[in-house]
């Protein structure tokens, strides 16, 4: 996150909608063009912007079928990292072009993608349509369900993967179990500059995030509600994975 005091929100965090994705605030202009801060959760950076909230309305209706599904999630994905890369660190470089030599920039340090499995595969392509030269790795984690705690059956991962700036995406943070065991393996081998892009988030899943790891910003397209009984964010999605591959 971008170190430093920032002024207090312009916009007094105005509410989006009545009942539901509520607590997000616009303000884009903070944080070196970052989305919105939100008051109650420093950690978390919520887009508002009208392309990505009528994609994320279309990825909420029920009746929207799993090859949209996945579209959209891709779209909203490469939509929220153009903005999550705001602060890559880029190094000048001289070049020729046809005309006469200038300078500009390249990206400073490699780039590694981590979609935690499944869900996270759908916004995969979507970020690496913008980033292709990024480096992809996966971690597999599924939700007990009657525990809710994370379940971890699989790591792989670039072996420079400490030297990347890495973006942990997973559509869903829910309890935040799933995306604090990311990081927190990510962390094990080195890495320091963690982001974590998920389309809906609950608040305790942000919660829990801070907690656990203070220093990664959350990018969220919406911080929904609350979480019910089975653990489901509500007003949520539904179930992401399932709703993504059809297999349910
Ligand atoms: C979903 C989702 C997250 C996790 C979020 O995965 O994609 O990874 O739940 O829940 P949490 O914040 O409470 O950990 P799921 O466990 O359903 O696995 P799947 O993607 O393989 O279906
Ligand atoms: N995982 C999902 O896919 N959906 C939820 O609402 C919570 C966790």
């Amino acid at each position: 996150m971008t170190p430093g005091a920032v002024d207090p929100p312009r916009c007094g965090h105005r509410p989006a909608h009545r009942d539901g994705p509520t607590r997000c605030c616009a303000d884009s202009a903070r944080l070196g063009g970052m989305p919105s801060e939100h008051a109650e959760f420093p950690n978390l950076r919520v887009f508002d912007h009208p392309l990505i909230q009528a994609k994320l309305t279309r990825v909420r209706d029920a009746r929207t079928d799993h090859a949209e599904f996945r579209r959209l999630l891709n779209e909203i994905a490469a939509l929220m990292t153009f903005t999550a890369s705001r602060d890559l660190p880029v190094t000048a470089v001289e070049i020729a072009t046809p005309l006469e030599r200038t300078r500009g920039v390249a990206l400073a340090r490699q780039v590694a993608l981590v979609p935690i499995l499944r869900a996270g595969l759908a916004m995969t392509d979507g970020i690496l349509a913008l980033m292709p030269e990024a480096k992809v790795g996966h971690i597999g984690v599924y939700r007990d369900e009657k525990t809710l705690r994370p379940v971890s059956y699989y790591a792989k991962l670039p072996i420079d993967i400490a030297e990347s700036e890495t973006f942990v995406v997973d559509p869903m943070l829910a309890t935040g179990g799933s995306a604090s065991h990311a990081v927190t393996e990510l962390r094990r081998r080195g890495c320091r500059s963690i982001r974590l892009v998920c389309l809906v988030a609950a608040p305790e899943g942000v919660r829990r995030m801070y907690t656990d790891h203070p220093q990664v910003p959350v990018f969220a397209a919406s911080l929904d509600r609350e979480l019910d009984g089975r653990g489901y964010i509500r007003p949520g999605l539904g179930d992401a994975g399932d709703r993504i591959f059809g297999t349910q």
